[in-house]
């Protein structure tokens, strides 16, 4: 078993170091926020991700996982250190902000005076690891010792625990097959499990990683479109994401038609490819990338209009519920959500807004000042003139129609995801609407 640093405690470096403890390495996670490390200590995990927390009780309890603020700590600890920083969009560019990788690297750096892995597993323009690989020979008191080796990371939110445990590909990019070896090793588990392992080079292994993120969004913002399309022709959407995806060149998961995607990866991912491409010369060959992203943004101005016209144009002194705040069900990122976009914009239009979620709502609580947060799902219809289903938890699809239908004050529905079953509802005396179906 391996001696392993994790550096970084958001999503990917909790589940990474939560995961590989699991498995039996010894595990130092570091993080330079006090607070996050004093949390993770006593067992708490700082975000919502099914079955994590009970992996992190196992594993504080085992002695196999640590946490610190020092990276000499770290350096004394382990010898293979996996950096899971993250790397946001930046405030005035669609470019991807490197200051924490750059720093993370850069004082793990200093302490390196006996030969090391460095693993990065952050998304990263093309060409970081040449460059991060450089450093640390430069900066490391071991100096060409110091080796490092591309990993990215393929994890969904929701899906954590299960996506690094079981991963469905493993990509190396390295510069010796000695260093593949010893990552290979970290992961024997998934690759005994028949796991397939990409061995390549640096830029291979980074340009894998955006590829797979541009393709899903493309993937999406594609149906999407054609849900426009069936809009304007009475066709049904989801029938026609069914029909071609039985074509397995094309597939069914990823064509589901709605208000588009969101979160803390595909739309900064895309937005930051666009930009490592313009600057190597290929902004017309990427500039389908900006397409895809305003496809993506025009779902939530559609949600809006088409709540405007069943609120007979005015959106003043009107209730609407809102179901959903997170980006994506089971989880409690808020991170760039469309549901939490077209609430807002809806309570900035002048709305009452309800909103509830199963788990987001202590995250909103701290940023949200105009919206009513309902910690109970079925009083959040109360006086309702309209509801949206912007998020597809499993609860909201177990909804009672009938119950409801004696809360609210108008019996309308807009489903935003595609989901809710249009007889349950429709019987029920609702008008329900979806985005790309007939009838809507
Ligand atoms: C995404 C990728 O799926 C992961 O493989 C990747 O590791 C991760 O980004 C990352 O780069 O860290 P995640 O952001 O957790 O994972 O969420 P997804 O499951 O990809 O969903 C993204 C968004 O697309 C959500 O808002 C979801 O509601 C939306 N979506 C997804 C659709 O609108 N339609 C679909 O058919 C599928």
């Amino acid at each position: 078993m391996a001696k392993i640093s994790v550096i970084g405690t958001g999503y990917l470096g909790v589940t990474h170091a939560v995961c590989m403890a699991h498995l039996g390495h010894d595990v130092i996670a570091l993080d330079t926020n006090a607070e996050k490390i004093a949390m993770l200590q006593s067992g708490q995990v700082p975000f919502h991700e099914p079955g994590l927390t009970e992996l992190l009780e196992d594993t504080l309890k085992s002695g196999r996982l640590t946490f610190t603020t020092s990276f000499a700590d770290v350096a004394a600890n382990a010898d293979i250190h996996f950096v899971c920083v993250g790397t946001p969009q930046q405030v005035d560019s669609n470019a991807a902000n490197m200051s924490q990788v750059n720093s993370a690297v850069a004082q793990l750096a200093e302490h390196l005076a006996s030969p090391a892995i460095v693993v990065g597993k952050s998304t990263v323009p093309v060409g970081t690891a040449q460059r991060l690989h450089s450093e640390l020979v430069s900066k490391s008191p071991a100096g060409s010792g110091v080796h490092l080796v591309w990993n990215p990371e393929f994890l969904r939110e929701g899906f954590a625990v299960q996506d690094t445990l079981h991963p469905d590909r493993i990509v190396l990019g390295v510069t010796s097959s000695e260093d593949a070896q010893r990552v290979a090793d970290v992961y024997a588990a998934a690759i005994d499990e028949g796991t397939p392992v990409v061995v390549t080079d640096y830029a291979t292994a980074e340009l894998v990683k955006v590829a797979a993120n541009a393709f899903l969004a493309t993937k999406i913002s594609f149906i999407n479109a054609f849900a426009d399309l069936a809009d304007a022709t009475g066709a049904d959407i989801t029938q026609l994401a069914d029909a071609i995806g039985h074509d397995t060149r094309i597939g069914r998961r990823f064509l589901n038609a709605g208000v588009g995607f969101g979160g803390g990866c595909l739309p900064k991912d895309i937005r930051a490819l666009q930009a490592r491409a313009t600057e190597l010369g290929l902004a017309d060959t990427f500039e389908f990338l900006t397409h895809i992203d305003a496809i993506n943004q025009s779902r939530r101005d559609t949600i809006v209009e088409r709540a405007v016209i069943a609120l007979d144009g005015s959106l003043h002194g009107k209730t609407v519920t809102v179901l959903g705040a997170a980006f994506k069900p089971d989880s409690d990122d808020i991170r760039d959500s469309p549901a939490l976009h077209i609430a807002q914009e809806l309570a900035d239009a002048g709305a009452i807004v309800k909103i509830h979620d199963p788990a987001a709502l202590p995250v909103l609580s701290t940023k949200t000042h105009n919206l009513q947060l309902c910690e109970d799902l079925e009083s959040a219809f109360d006086n309702s003139d309209l509801v949206l289903h912007l998020t597809e938890w499993k609860e909201y699809r177990a909804l009672d129609p009938n119950a409801l239908g004696d809360r609210v004050k108008s019996r309308i529905i807009i489903d935003g995801r595609n989901v809710l079953d249009r007889d349950l509802w429709s019987s029920a005396g609702w008008s329900i609407s979806y985005l790309g179906r007939p009838g809507s």
